[in-house]
């Protein structure tokens, strides 16, 4: 008997030294499974007299309830602590900050034509658009602009080196002014449109790029005047800039799709910045920079978009958004726009919920 109670004594021992369910498995077969010495104890109660039996059976029963519970527990023990480890290296802790993944911000430019947008809505004007790859028709001849005319030289156009099927020489649009005469085609009058896009110039230095922004603005109804020209400008200005004290100087300028032709300027006043330097702020009439090109339709043009110019007059306006983000948000170097640098964005650039609207304000800065 005392060898039975070393034989248990040292499976107990070696169950417990067991640091796998897999050892533990091991010990059971050794000890429980077919061949196992507890297995073997029990085949020979078989072979023994009834008086035998009854004096070892339950001796050896109760070694293998001792072992076999044993093992259960072990088990039982080692399968939970490794659920456990489990567990606690999956674990994500909720407590930690959020992870700083990189933001997006909305180009200021984007941000502009969308207030642009929003103001003009306002006053009933749709959003048009034109394509950047257009025929040299659209962006001169319709525009009062024939082959020989010296205004075309002004524009320092791109042209592609190929005609298109048709036989149509081809260029990158000088201005936004080709969607003039494609809106009046399509859509015939009257029209309240702005045409936001991207035009293209050979030109390149710290306030020009040969790739920049314009927005033309067209109105071709009847009885239309300089009157309506000049409200819609002053009204357009105010709440793009956000001030009342905005003035506006028309100039006598020279266009040949606009006939009077109006250059427009805006008066600032001069203000002194932290750094002592003078800040040109907008308003008021202390000095006056140039900002956009307008004037009343060309009979000529109005003609080319189909319509009968003793019927319809209008008047239009070009003015670039890049040169209006810069004035309202204060970047002095316009090719910076183009740089895809991601501090310039992240300084300049607007959360994507910044949606301009004529009730918050149409520039609230990230
Ligand atoms: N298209 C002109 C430019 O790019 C601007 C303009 C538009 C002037 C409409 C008058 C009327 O300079």
């Amino acid at each position: 008997m005392t060898d039975l109670d070393q034989q248990q004594a040292d499976t107990l021992a070696a169950l417990a030294a067991a640091t796998t369910p897999d050892a533990v498995e091991a010990i059971r077969v050794g000890a429980l499974g077919k061949a196992g010495w507890i297995s073997a104890l029990l085949k020979a109660l078989g072979g023994m007299t009834p008086e035998q039996r009854s004096a070892e059976g339950p001796r050896i029963h109760a070694v293998r309830e001792a072992v076999g519970g044993a093992i259960t527990a072990r088990k039982a023990a080692l399968e939970s602590a490794e659920l456990e480890a489990r567990l606690a290296a999956g674990r994500i802790d909720l407590s930690l900050p959020a992870p700083t993944t990189p933001r997006g911000s909305i180009h200021p430019v984007s941000q502009v034509m969308d207030e642009l947008a929003e103001i003009f809505a306002d006053m009933g004007f749709a959003v048009s658009t034109g394509p950047e790859i257009e025929d040299d028709w659209h962006n001169f001849t319709a525009l009062n602009m024939p082959e020989t005319h010296p205004a075309r030289a002004m524009h320092d156009t791109f042209y592609f080196p190929d005609e298109d099927e048709a036989g149509r020489k081809m260029l990158l649009r000088t201005h936004t002014s080709p969607v003039q005469i494609r809106t009046m085609l399509a859509e015939g009058a009257p029209l309240r449109i702005i045409a936001p896009g991207r035009v293209y110039r050979s030109d390149s230095d710290a306030t020009h790029t040969p790739m920049f922004h314009q927005v033309e603005g067209l109105v071709i109804d009847r009885g239309i005047h300089l009157g309506h020209l000049k409200w819609t400008l002053e009204t357009f200005l105010k709440a793009f800039f956000e001030r009342d004290d905005i003035v506006l100087r028309l100039r006598p300028s020279y266009f040949p799709f606009t006939e009077p032709s109006v250059e427009v300027d805006v008066g600032y006043t001069l203000v002194n910045g932290q750094d002592g330097k003078a800040r040109r702020v907008l308003g008021g009439t202390e000095g006056w920079m140039e900002l956009l090109g307008s004037g009343m339709v060309n009979r000529r043009v109005i003609e080319m978009g189909g319509l009968d110019p003793d019927e319809w007059q209008g008047f239009a306006f070009g003015v670039g958004v890049d040169r209006l983000a810069m004035l309202k948000y204060g970047m002095d170097d316009l090719r910076a726009f183009f740089d895809g640098d991601a501090r310039w964005l992240g300084h300049y650039g607007f959360g994507a919920l910044d949606v301009p609207t004529l009730s918050g304000g149409t520039g609230v800065r990230a």
